[in-house]
């Protein structure tokens, strides 16, 4: 997968790919990624790139012209990329809309700033808008650097470990069960008995018990999307049971057919 990435301040975004697992992920030709000033494309001697609204009021827009070269200069003897801008005002990125865009062999990923972009920008060449949450930074280059990270963990071999990304908050529908590393005892608190019987069955449907349980208390919402699987149906029914936790209706007609 390659990001050419236009942005204002390239030196924003150096550091941090080089401490993260792109790095890896570049080493490993996994990724690549090409970090273009816009500035390059700007045509006067002051190499202009932004300039004041028409009708008034605050603040700087980005102007047209150097963002239409750069990306025109990009998409020249390839076939076209998407052209994704980072923008508050975009589809806001989610694990589905991660894994949509991991399988694009290339993408032009445009870094606003200021008040945001010429209009023509948006309606004339960007294909994709994409937004990290609804606040407002001060640029496209964290979000933009949000945007890679999340697609580069799902590519293949992009983690050590080859279950990471499958194991992941979200990948499943559910949020992640809780993890336990050494000491067995810390200030009193244990670790769940489970966790060290070596009963690997018994590890995994805990877990998955415990993403349940996790995802139904804070993140009902995402419940009402996932597709049930034996194991899901069987730990359902226990969580039911118990009584401790109210089921959505739509999970409890499910489980209730199958009894
Ligand atoms: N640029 C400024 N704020 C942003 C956000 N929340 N998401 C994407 N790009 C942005």
């Amino acid at each position: 997968m390659e990001f050419e990435i236009l942005t204002l301040f390239p030196e924003i975004i150096t550091p941090y790919i080089q401490a993260s697992i792109m790095q890896r992920a570049i080493i490993n030709k996994i990724i690549k990624i090409t970090l273009h000033n816009l500035r390059d494309w700007a045509v006067d001697k002051h190499h202009t790139t932004d300039d004041t609204p028409f009708g008034g009021g605050g603040g700087m827009v980005m102007k047209p012209e150097p963002i239409f070269s750069a990306v025109e200069d990009l998409q020249k003897e390839t076939d076209p990329s998407p052209i994704v801008l980072m923008t508050p005002q975009g589809r806001q990125l989610d694990h589905t809309a991660a894994l949509e865009l991991s399988n694009v062999k290339r993408m032009i990923i445009l870094c606003g700033r200021y008040e945001g972009v010429d209009e023509r920008v948006r309606k004339h060449l960007v294909t994709h808008e994409i937004s990290i949450g609804d606040y407002v930074l001060s640029g496209g280059e964290l979000p933009a650097l949000v945007l890679m990270e999340a697609i580069t963990r799902l590519l293949p071999g992009a983690l050590g470990d080859p279950n990471g990304a499958a194991d992941d908050s979200f990948a499943g529908g559910l949020l992640e069960y809780p993890h336990f590393t050494r000491p067995a005892v810390f200030r009193d608190w244990g670790v769940p008995d489970i966790l060290t019987s070596g009963n690997h069955k018994a590890v995994n449907r805990w877990r998955k018990k415990q993403a349940w349980l996790r995802t139904l208390a804070k993140r009902p919402d995402l419940v009402e999307v996932i597709q049930l699987n034996a194991v899901d149906i069987e730990v359902l029914k226990e969580i039911d049971q118990e009584g401790e936790m109210i089921l959505p209706e739509k999970i409890k007609i499910i489980i209730r057919g199958e009894r």
